[in-house]
């Protein structure tokens, strides 16, 4: 498990049994004797002194025993394990010390290899208490969960979703693209990935751990793509959403979904759970009339007061100006994103998000000031907030 070797301290009152042990532990590699002591006091001076990961501790010892050192060096010097070396008959006493704080024992006489394997196992049980310990301290990771929606299909959902995670991942954020469109995923094409594992082999290899089931970008974006299947994609539920987004939310900083054009229940447990939802419209006026039905559902479901709009294509010849939309619109626009045809079609040809492909181009550089204005609006949040699942409305019991 580790390189270093433990250092173990022996105590006992008979010189010849530490001799005996010293012997016993000189061809194990791993484990390295660093000191003596011969009662329970000495123990106490030592083991302050040295410090070692292991102490070997004898019950009956003159001066002080080794029930009420173990005692007293569990609190002061908690890092250092303590093994109890006992003689047959002292099952009480044993007891005691291990309700003192020793964490094993070892009847006497012991050969090399009983004695080298109980140090290794406690000492590696110790290890791993203190990096569970560790993580427990931390607070817990919790992204912030964006989906990407629109009223209308073909507005370029995957292209802001795959470019916004680009863009977060260039600014170090640890991000994850969960690609949402069920039947017709297009986050793999878009980024050029091959799909070892999707959400269908987590559906069928019986919703194991998650991480297992990312696969990694060049950009440093994680991806969890859709079932490659289109019958596939029906096994997903909203309840199964839930979960995911879940089990995503502590691996993150962002999770960025992408959602198909089609209002399905998988699509709506991800609005209810997202803390953002950016709807992205183009301006012309279906797209006009079906953002406006499509703000007014989201009201009635309590979901509108987290909704961005995003203007994709502004500057495309297509009926309605960007001011016209505006005007008809009775809530602001928050980004707007220009038509450029010749980068899009050269990042898809190419696999490659826009961002990462010229980030000198105008819409690049608007991609990474909806980027910019994402982070720095996250960054207003309250420092250290966990960001919950706040929504946790599922589908069936708001309609139910
Ligand atoms: N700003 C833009 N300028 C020019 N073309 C764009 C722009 N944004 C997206 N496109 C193009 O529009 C098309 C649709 O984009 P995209 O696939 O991202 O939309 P979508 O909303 O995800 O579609 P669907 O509803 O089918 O999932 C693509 O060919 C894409 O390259
Ligand atoms: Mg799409």
């Amino acid at each position: 498990m580790k390189t270093e070797s433990i250092s173990v301290l022996i105590v006992d009152d008979v010189a010849q049994t530490r001799t005996n042990i010293r012997r016993l532990l000189q061809f194990e590699n791993d484990i390295e004797v660093v000191g003596e002591a011969k009662d329970g006091k000495d123990a106490i001076k030592i083991a302050r002194e040295l410090q070692p990961n292991c102490i070997l501790m004898d019950i009956n010892m003159p001066e002080m025993d080794g029930i009420a050192a173990t005692e007293q060096i569990y609190q002061e010097l908690p890092q250092s394990v303590i093994i109890i070396i006992s003689v047959q008959g002292e099952q009480e006493y044993l007891r005691k010390a291990m309700l003192a704080g020793a964490r094993d024992y070892l009847v006497k006489p012991f050969s090399g290899n009983e004695l080298g394997n109980t140090i290794r196992q406690v000492w590696e049980m110790e290890q791993s208490r203190h990096i569970q310990q560790e993580r427990n301290r931390q607070p817990q990771q919790s992204a912030e969960v964006i989906t990407v929606f629109s009223a209308k299909g073909g507005v370029g959902k995957t292209t802001i979703a795959t470019n916004i995670a680009a863009g977060l991942a260039k600014d170090n954020k640890d991000v994850i693209l969960m690609d949402l469109d069920l039947q017709f995923g297009d986050v793999p094409i878009m980024m050029n990935l091959k799909v070892k594992r999707s959400m269908a082999d987590w559906y069928s290899e019986g919703f194991l751990n998650i991480d297992d089931y990312l696969l990694n970008h060049e950009s440093g974006v994680r991806v969890l793509a859709a079932p490659e299947i289109p019958e596939e994609g029906e096994l997903i539920t909203a309840e199964h959403v839930n979960q995911l987004i879940a089990d995503l939310q502590p691996l993150a900083d962002y999770v960025i979904i992408d959602t198909p054009q089609f209002f399905h229940a998988t699509t709506l447990q991800s609005l209810d759970l997202a803390h953002r939802v950016l709807l992205v419209a183009a301006p012309d006026l279906v797209n006009l009339k079906n953002v406006r039905r499509c703000l007014d559902v989201l009201d009635k479901l309590n979901i509108a007061d987290k909704v961005q709009i995003v203007m994709n294509k502004v500057g495309k010849n297509s009926g309605l100006t960007f001011n016209q939309f505006n005007a008809h619109l009775n809530q602001d626009i928050w980004q707007q994103l220009p038509y450029d045809p010749r980068i899009t079609a050269l990042a898809v040809a190419q696999g490659i998000p826009v961002v990462n492909l010229n980030a000198k181009s105008r819409l690049s550089r608007a991609l990474i000031k909806l980027t910019k204005q994402l982070n720095e609006e996250d960054e207003l949040d309250e420092p250290g907030e966990a960001k919950g699942l706040k929504l946790l409305t599922t589908f069936a019991t708001r309609r139910g």
